[in-house]
């Protein structure tokens, strides 16, 4: 087995918590919370009734693991808004596969005045890089030779075009090889990565393993959805193939080794002018235009198989199998891929169909169901936990390499199961409840009936996830971005982002249209302040965690880990200064090192300017299990620990810091610069120093960074 699968929790659980001492260490939390927020939360006891536990702080210190705690190394880096990239003293960052890097010989050798074609497109690195992974290839060389697999996520049309577009004519149609164009930035790039004998890193243009996946490649659907009359078009009579992922924002993975790729802003993609259907409006598909006007192109003479008319979803023909009114209800799903094959991906509807940000396996249990967490990222949704029917068996773990059906794995384990949506009660308690046909609303109806479907119809909960979670009563949250899981204690994090429309205490709720959640296609548009949601026009975001006794358990206890603030707000909950203030938390990644020594990396895709006039874009790191939350403190991080939150780099200007991932050995750290401004230095090299600032104005293009220390440690520590 590869270090890859023992850093990824699948065999080497041998230092794992016993449950009893995070349930002894988050009640002495919660002790605190009570008198800080005047919450009552020692009922978490009884409600898991587990044995052993008691309600004295120290009943179990004897029994926990020792743990040592490590002081990060470096020094918080100051604020910086510059076009570079800010890294600490000791570490280098390389710009690596920036955006119209070639993948194969059938791409032109980039240059910054080129006029991308469709078939460059299809052979370059994607555009937007957003959430990625890292899949070994062999044990030996796990840390040193790998794929990633990433996600391009949207187009940045003035980049992409440059002084060449985006063109329309005069009746407002686009090219068709613009726009086929557009369709290939997007997707999922998949690229061979190699490390230098001086610690910088390359891809490998000849690897045979290097693809993309783009918003046109066919691929199939599974789970309940699949070959349902709901998603039957012109294009796929049966209801079993879609073409194309978008919007693919963060990511996951899966404990077998493929990678989960996440459909997240898709709906602006397709329009339906009349025909309109409760999904439509509950999850917004537009209803003139798309976003970037693809379906305008329908008609053109070399235009194939409707490949453009396909995103105008309006009614047209005879019946659903002579138009594309239920294209879009492809979209909206986890989609998995085995970034060491060639292989069809993979829809795999029973996570849910919403925008999903990402998707984060939890701890992993011999003979336990195998659970995913997934956030819906828009203002008030929701967050979802999928459960397996069948459950764990460690033979299923990740091995490196060829000729293994990984596909088939995530089909026993992906398309079989219970989809659930989380209440959280403010007594720091919480309840996954299920999105079942036969499940009972708090209306007293079968959520089937609710919904208006048929009986047993769990495809068409599955389509209207969002009205079906409205309406089992699921809290609304301040948009849920990235989560990531400690694969030692089952911790789950998550990120929620901000929300303007977060009200007081005491107001009421209002919806999209309609007067209550009870009326079928509609959603909160606002909704008053609770308990993981404390803060009323949420700018500075903040991250939450929860945990459940194992895997199958529908209950769990949460607390705020920390709150994004400004350092001079009103409501910095978390004490920060300005060396680790930030806003809109968004990427997130528990990096997995054991023994108390993993770091919670936190990325920020920030707006709010009190904290943008002081800083770009960053990335943060802190150990967890180095800090513990104070006497009156409401957050987990507070003034009595915060200094062990450090700024560990500042991106360019204009940039989102999102996308991230490690070597086995922690030797290497990747991320992305999403939207930079004016960066990289040089818009004509693939590799390049990433901290260098640019000088007049280039053609920007998004990028991977390798950060690396120079003595050749553990990036962190
Ligand atoms: Fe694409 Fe929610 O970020
Ligand atoms: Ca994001
Ligand atoms: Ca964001």
């Amino acid at each position: 087995m590869s270090k890859e699968i023992e850093d990824h929790r699948i065999l080497n659980r041998s230092d794992n918590e016993p449950f009893s001492a995070i349930l002894d260490r988050r009640v002495s939390r919660r002790g605190i919370m009570q008198g800080g927020l005047g919450v009552a939360a020692m009922t978490v006891l009884g409600g898991f009734g587990l044995a052993g536990c008691s309600d004295d702080d120290d009943a179990h210190a004897d029994d926990q693991p020792a743990k040592t705690p490590l002081a990060l190394a470096f020094e918080s880096v100051k604020g910086s808004k510059t076009d570079a990239i800010v890294v600490p003293a000791g570490y280098s960052a390389q710009v690596l596969i920036p955006w119209g890097t070639p993948l194969n010989s059938s791409a032109r050798d980039w240059n910054p005045g080129m006029k991308m074609t469709p078939e460059d497109q299809l052979n370059m690195v994607g555009m937007q890089h957003d959430g990625m992974h890292n899949f070994p290839l062999d044990e030996k060389n796990a840390s040193s030779d790998f794929l990633l697999a990433m996600n391009n996520e949207y187009i940045d049309q003035t980049a992409l075009w440059f002084q060449d577009g985006p063109t329309s004519d005069v009746d407002g149609k686009r090219p068709a090889d613009e726009v086929r164009t557009e369709i290939n930035a997007h997707g999922v790039t998949i690229v061979r990565l190699k490390k230098q004998g001086d610690g910088s890193w390359v891809h490998d243009p000849s690897s045979l393993y290097n693809r993309r996946i783009t918003s046109a490649t066919s691929m199939d659907l599974a789970g309940p959805v699949a070959g349902s009359d709901y998603v039957k078009t012109k294009y796929s009579k049966d209801g079993k193939t879609v073409r194309g992922t978008n919007n693919n924002c963060a990511n996951g993975y899966t404990p077998w080794g493929t990678y989960l790729t996440c459909e997240e802003n898709w709906p602006g993609y397709f329009i339906k002018k009349d025909g309109r259907e409760m999904d439509d409006d509950r999850l917004g598909i537009e209803d003139e235009n798309g976003r970037y006007g693809w379906e305008t192109a329908a008609g053109d003479a070399s235009e194939v198989d409707d490949e453009f008319a396909r995103f105008d979803t309006t009614p047209r023909g005879g019946s659903a199998t002579d138009d594309y009114r239920n294209e879009a209800r492809g979209f909206g799903y986890i989609v998995e891929i085995d970034p060491y094959s060639d292989a069809r991906a993979i829809k795999r509807t029973h996570l849910g169909r919403f925008r999903h940000e990402g998707c984060w396996p939890g701890k992993l249990v011999e003979g336990e169901p195998v659970v995913f967490y997934s956030g819906h990222d828009s203002r008030n949704e929701y967050i979802y936990k999928f459960v397996s029917k069948a459950v764990w068996d460690p033979a299923d773990a990740n091995r490196p390499g060829d000729n293994y059906d990984r596909l088939s794995i995530g089909a026993k384990y992906m398309d079989e199961g219970t989809l659930y949506v989380a209440k959280f009660n403010d007594d720091g308690t919480g309840e996954w409840l299920p999105l079942t046909p036969d499940a009972q609303t708090p209306g007293g109806k079968s959520l089937a009936t609710a919904l208006g479907l048929d009986t047993g119809d769990l495809a068409g909960i599955i389509v209207h996830t969002c009205d079906a979670a409205d309406l089992m009563g699921a809290t609304p949250m301040d948009r849920p971005e990235w989560g990531t899981v400690d694969p030692h204690t089952g911790e789950v994090y998550m990120t929620l982002t901000n929300n303007s429309d977060r009200t007081e205490a005491g107001t009421d709720a209002t919806f999209t249209s309609g007067n209550s959640v009870e009326e079928l296609g509609v959603g909160y548009a606002s909704a008053p302040v609770n308990g993981p949601n404390p803060r009323a026009e949420n700018e500075g975001g903040q991250v939450i965690r929860w945990v459940e006794p194992s895997p199958k358990e529908a209950t769990f206890e949460w607390d705020i880990f920390v709150c994004g603030a400004a350092s001079g707000d009103a409501d910095n909950l978390s004490g920060l200064t300005e060396l680790n203030q930030f806003a809109s938390p968004d990427g997130l990644w528990y990096d997995d090192r054991g023994d108390g020594k993993g770091i919670l990396w936190i990325e920020t895709d920030n707006g709010y300017e009190n904290v943008t006039e002081d800083t770009n874009d960053q990335l943060l790191a802190v150990v967890p299990a180095a800090v513990s939350q104070g006497e009156g403190d409401t957050t987990v991080i507070g003034s009595g620990n915060q200094t062990q939150l450090k700024r560990f780099l500042v991106g360019p200007n204009g940039c989102e810091v999102t996308g991230i991932c490690a070597t086995p050995d922690k030797s290497a750290l990747f991320i992305n610069i999403q939207h930079p401004g004016n960066w990289p230095a040089d818009d004509s090299a693939a590799t390049q120093d990433a901290t260098k600032v640019t000088s007049g104005t280039v053609r920007p293009r998004a990028s991977t960074v390798v950060i690396w220390k120079n003595d050749g440690g553990q990036i962190g520590l």
